[in-house]
C-alpha cells in the first residue's frame, strides 16, 4: 500500500515536476474512492456548503459542520493528505481564536492541514498557525468567502498584488497555495516564483497541481458548469437512470425476485 502522503511527498514532487492531484470530499465513502483511486491530497472545502447543503455562499458553514464532514472524509482515506478548510469567521477576527480552530481540525477530525482563504492580510495568522505544528494551505484570487467584496464569484487580474499575496503567504510559512479564478500567464509566474507547490482551480495548467469540486467534475448537481470545471462523468444522469429503474420494476412487480427474498 503507498505511504501516507506528508508535505515532504509535496515538496519532492514539485521538485520533479510531477503534478499533485487534488479534489474535495465531504464524506466517508466517496473519501474512501477519492483515496484508492490515488488523488494525493483531499480538502474538506467550505463549498460543502453549496454542492451539499445547497447555500448560494460558503458564507453560513460553521465550524462543527466542518468538523463533522472532516472527520468522516479521514475515516475514509488511508493514503491522501487531509486538508481541513476553514470557515467564514474561524480565523478572520482573532489569532488566537484561528490557532484554537485551526487546531481543532487535528485533534477531534484527524486532518494533517488547514487551509484558509487570503493574501498579505492573513500572513500573522498563518504564521501563528504554523507556528504552533499546524501545517496551513493559504489560498489567493478569486477567495469565495469575499464574494460581496469582490462583488460575485469573478476572475482575479491584478497581478502586482496576486504576486504579492503569494510571495507573503510563503514567507509567513504556508506549505503550499491555491490559486483559484487566475488568469493562466499571472498563476505561470506565482508558480515558477515560489518553492511552495501552487494547486490551481480556474488557474490553467501551468500550477504544480489542480484541484476540482467532486460533485463538479462528476456531473452530480445539475445546473451551470463554470468555464474551469472539465466533467469526467454524469453521475447524476447515472443515479437517475438506475432511480428510475427501480421504481419501474417496484411498480412493475419485478423487484424484488425470488433470488432477494428468504
Ligand atoms: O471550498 C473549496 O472546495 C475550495 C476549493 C475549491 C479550492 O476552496
Amino acid at each position: 500500500m503507498p505511504s501516507k502522503v506528508t508535505l515532504t511527498t509535496l515538496y519532492k514532487m514539485k521538485e520533479k515536476g510531477e503534478k499533485i492531484t487534488a479534489l474535495t470530499a465531504y464524506d466517508y465513502p466517496f473519501a474512501r474512492i477519492v483515496d484508492e483511486a490515488g488523488i494525493h491530497l483531499i480538502l474538506i472545502g467550505d463549498s460543502l456548503g453549496m454542492v451539499i447543503q445547497g447555500g448560494n455562499s460558503t458564507l453560513p458553514v460553521t465550524m462543527d459542520e466542518m468538523l463533522y464532514h472532516t472527520r468522516i472524509v479521514a475515516a475514509g482515506a488511508k493514503t491522501a493528505m487531509i486538508v481541513g478548510d476553514m470557515p467564514f469567521m474561524s480565523y478572520q477576527t482573532d489569532i488566537r481564536e484561528a490557532v484554537n480552530n485551526a487546531g481543532r481540525f487535528l485533534k477531534e477530525a484527524d486532518a494533517q492541514a488547514v487551509k484558509l482563504e487570503g493574501g498579505a492580510a492573513v500572513c500573522d495568522t498563518i504564521t501563528a498557525i504554523s507556528e504552533a505544528g499546524i501545517p496551513v494551505q493559504a489560498h489567493i484570487g478569486l477567495t469565495p468567502q469575499s464574494v460581496h467584496q469582490m462583488g460575485g464569484f469573478k476572475v482575479q487580474r491584478d497581478e502586482d498584488r496576486l504576486m504579492e499575496d503569494a510571495l507573503n503567504v510563503e514567507s509567513a510559512g504556508a506549505f503550499s497555495v491555491v490559486l483559484e479564478g487566475i488568469p493562466v500567464g499571472i498563476s505561470e509566474k506565482i508558480t515558477a516564483a515560489l518553492k511552495i507547490p501552487t494547486i490551481g482551480i480556474g488557474a490553467g495548467p501551468h500550477c504544480d497541481g489542480q484541484i476540482l469540486v467532486f460533485h463538479d467534475m462528476l456531473g452530480i448537481n445539475p445546473g451551470h458548469v463554470p468555464k474551469f470545471v472539465k466533467q469526467y462523468a454524469t453521475v447524476g444522469e447515472e443515479t437517475k437512470r438506475g432511480l428510475a429503474k427501480y421504481i419501474q420494476e417496484v411498480q412493475s412487480g419485478e423487484f424484488p425476485g425470488k433470488e432477494h427474498c428468504y
